[in-house]
């Protein structure tokens, strides 16, 4: 078994994800907001950030199929899972469990906007910016953290450590 090092404890991300509700509200107010949630990282992460917000949202939800089972990116990019919803006219917030090379937010950006969301804004849990690649940076962001690889909270390895209700420092990923 790999080794697990606590990196944020489960006060420390619920404080944080209130605070973010906050900003988040504050922002948009009125605004027709829709929160799509990039699965399957962001269940647990949208599923919290959207009960600290204080505005009205409709909730959709994106599969993205690029990493696989892999724990670094493979370069390419598809939907398996579109959202249902009409975007028409209306501010996107993307909702992310974490950015690292930018290049499914870069992806996912454009996505949207060519599906004519008035703006398009991404909120992530986490900010991993070592390995950034693409020019894109998340409007709303939980926690920096350096390179290495996390879980749980929604993060996965080889699609397990999801449920963990912290999250932890994987010392030797599955991969
Ligand atoms: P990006 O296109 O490299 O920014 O990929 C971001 C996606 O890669 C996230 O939505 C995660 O699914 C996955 N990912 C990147 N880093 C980690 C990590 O440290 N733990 C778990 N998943 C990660
Ligand atoms: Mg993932």
């Amino acid at each position: 078994m790999p080794t697990k090092k606590l990196i944020l404890s489960q006060q420390e991300i619920a404080r944080r994800v209130v605070e973010l509700g906050h900003e988040i509200s504050a922002l948009y107010q009125d605004r027709p907001l829709v929160l799509v949630g990039v699965l399957n990282g962001a269940f647990i992460f949208m599923a919290d950030l959207a009960r600290s917000l204080t505005i009205n949202v409709e909730i959709d939800f994106v599969r993205v199929a690029s990493y696989g089972m892999s724990s670094t990116s493979s370069g390419s990019i598809s939907l398996s899972k579109d959202v249902g919803l009409d975007l028409t006219d209306k501010d996107v917030l993307l909702v992310e469990d974490i950015v690292d090379t930018g290049r499914t937010l870069a992806w996912l950006k454009e996505f949207f906007h060519d599906k004519g969301a008035t703006s398009v804004r991404l909120c992530t849990l986490i900010n991993k910016k070592e390995r950034r690649q693409a020019a894109v940076e998340p409007d709303f962001s939980g926690f920096d953290v350096d390179e290495g690889f996390l879980v749980g909270y929604g993060l996965d390895c080889a699609e397990q450590y999801r449920n963990l209700a912290a999250i932890y420092h994987l010392e030797k990923p599955l991969v």
